[in-house]
């Protein structure tokens, strides 16, 4: 066995013993499919601010952080008012409600180009129902989306997702969705060649949290122009990247306007709830108009229990407005900045080739390749990321941090959060440096 495994196995022996019975319960034992971990995940049961216990006790600095919906920390004093108070006034009022309004207002100010919004319980549903606005509105079928790129588990999202295979997809929706890489050349060969392509749908950053990172300046505003010449709807998908790579997203820190949004994480201030918004033009292809054609058969219908949910949507108002109104990401963008450098003099002094990378709030390392002197948007081909980022690697990184107590979300990326403080910071990068460490002495580097 490992070092590392050894190890893994002393600290988190109440783990074990929960994953033993949670195997009866759920497939592999797990609720969400990245949770999987050999030979058994971690079983927390507590948070508070940029850390979490698990059930032997153990404190562990968090990156998951509610994978990437925590900005403000766990359980911010705050957030856990507001819900509170509104849990004893009613969860769900089965009716329309003044703080819907007030969620949408906040995301509105922030994120200039919504002019409209509806509101789901995930990001999944969420690009889900955008593909189906972007198609009702120019009536083209197919969708170009981008290798790797992450939207959720609906089938229109598996094709080249990086997650899971898009096993028991039909053909016929498989033909429907086009897959390139973030390369303008390329994008602009598909839109010429088939005018059926309606939408580009994009993680603006890169594929899962920027890992695979694109060059935003300039590809964004070139995907921008080359859409609107062909008559097709850019959707960015802010499910990770709203409110955190600036108080407006993405599009906000690269000027460019997509027509179409998708929202979730940090919109919901830590709770089950997402949203779309943008063009009032398409958004409008949900409305009901008065006539019997376009109400029963043509308008793009949505449903959802939960939609906008009063805990959720006040758990919305008060993040968003904390977003606008305080330093919110300047201090987990700086928090991210110590982190950063403190990694990139990790790999120096665990003689490791590697480097940490990343824009914003978001820290993504990169082991085994040399640096490219870009530390926010470096050039990293799809073949070297797959190369050098292995399942393995990034497997026995979470567990070798784990023992030094800190969560890296699925060994590829720090989600920093304005609740972490410095201290967590320093403390993190020596488990890093211990971490290579281990890793060499295993032989996995
Ligand atoms: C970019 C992106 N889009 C969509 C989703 C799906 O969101 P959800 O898990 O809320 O369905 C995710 C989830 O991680 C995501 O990262």
């Amino acid at each position: 066995m490992s070092i590392i495994d050894q190890r893994y196995e002393e600290k988190f022996p109440a783990s074990a013993r929960m994953y033993e019975k949670a195997v009866g319960y759920f497939p592999s034992g797990i609720t969400h499919q990245n949770r999987f971990a050999e030979p058994f995940p971690i079983y927390f049961n507590r948070a508070n601010g940029g850390v979490k216990y698990d059930l032997d006790g153990n404190e562990v600095i968090d990156y998951v952080m509610g994978n990437g919906s925590l900005i403000h920390g766990h359980s911010h004093p705050e957030i856990v008012a507001a819900i509170s108070s509104q849990v004893a006034q009613g969860t769900h009022l089965g009716g329309n409600t003044p703080f819907e309004m007030e969620w949408a207002d906040a995301i509105m100010r922030l994120v200039p180009s919504v002019e409209q919004v509806r509101l789901t319980n995930s990001g999944t549903e969420s690009t889900y129902l955008a593909i189906r606005l972007a198609r009702a509105f120019n009536g083209k079928p197919k969708i170009l989306k981008f290798e790797e790129h992450f939207h959720g588990w609906h089938e229109y999202a598996l094709p080249s997702q990086g997650n899971a295979p898009p096993a028991s997809v039909p053909q016929a929706i498989m033909d429907m969705v086009i897959v390139v890489r973030p390369n303008i050349e390329e994008v602009e060969e598909v839109l010429a060649k088939d005018p059926e392509v309606g939408v580009v749908i994009l993680e603006p950053t890169g594929a899962h949290y920027s890992c695979f990172p694109l060059q935003p300046d300039p590809f964004l505003q070139q995907l921008r122009e080359v859409t609107a010449r062909y008559g097709v709807v850019l959707l960015f998908d802010e499910t990770i990247t709203g409110f955190r790579i600036s108080k407006g997203g993405a599009q906000v820190r690269y000027n460019v306007e997509p027509d179409l949004t998708t929202f979730g994480k940090i919109v919901a201030g830590g709770m089950p709830g997402a949203a779309i918004g943008g063009k009032a033009e398409i958004m409008e292809m949900m409305s009901f108009r008065g006539e019997p054609d376009w109400d029963n058969h043509r308008r793009i219908g949505q449903g959802g229990t939960f939609n906008a949910n009063p805990p959720t949507a006040i758990a919305g108002i008060v993040g968003l407005k904390m977003i606008e109104e305080r330093p919110v990401n300047e201090r987990a963008d700086a928090l991210a900045a110590r982190l950063k450098a403190g990694l990139n003099e990790a790999f120096v002094r665990a003689e490791v080739p590697g480097f940490a990378y990343g824009i914003a709030s978001l820290v993504n390392p990169m082991i085994g390749m040399e640096p490219t002197g870009d530390y926010e948007t470096p050039v990293i081909s799809y073949e070297d990321r797959r190369a050098h980022m292995t399942g393995k690697r990034k497997g026995f990184l979470t567990k070798a941090m784990l023992t030094h107590g800190v969560h890296v979300m699925g060994g590829q990326v720090f989600m920093v959060s304005a609740a972490h403080t410095e201290e967590h910071i320093d403390r993190t990068i020596q488990a890093f440096e211990d971490s290579l460490r281990e890793l060499r002495e295993d032989g996995i580097v």
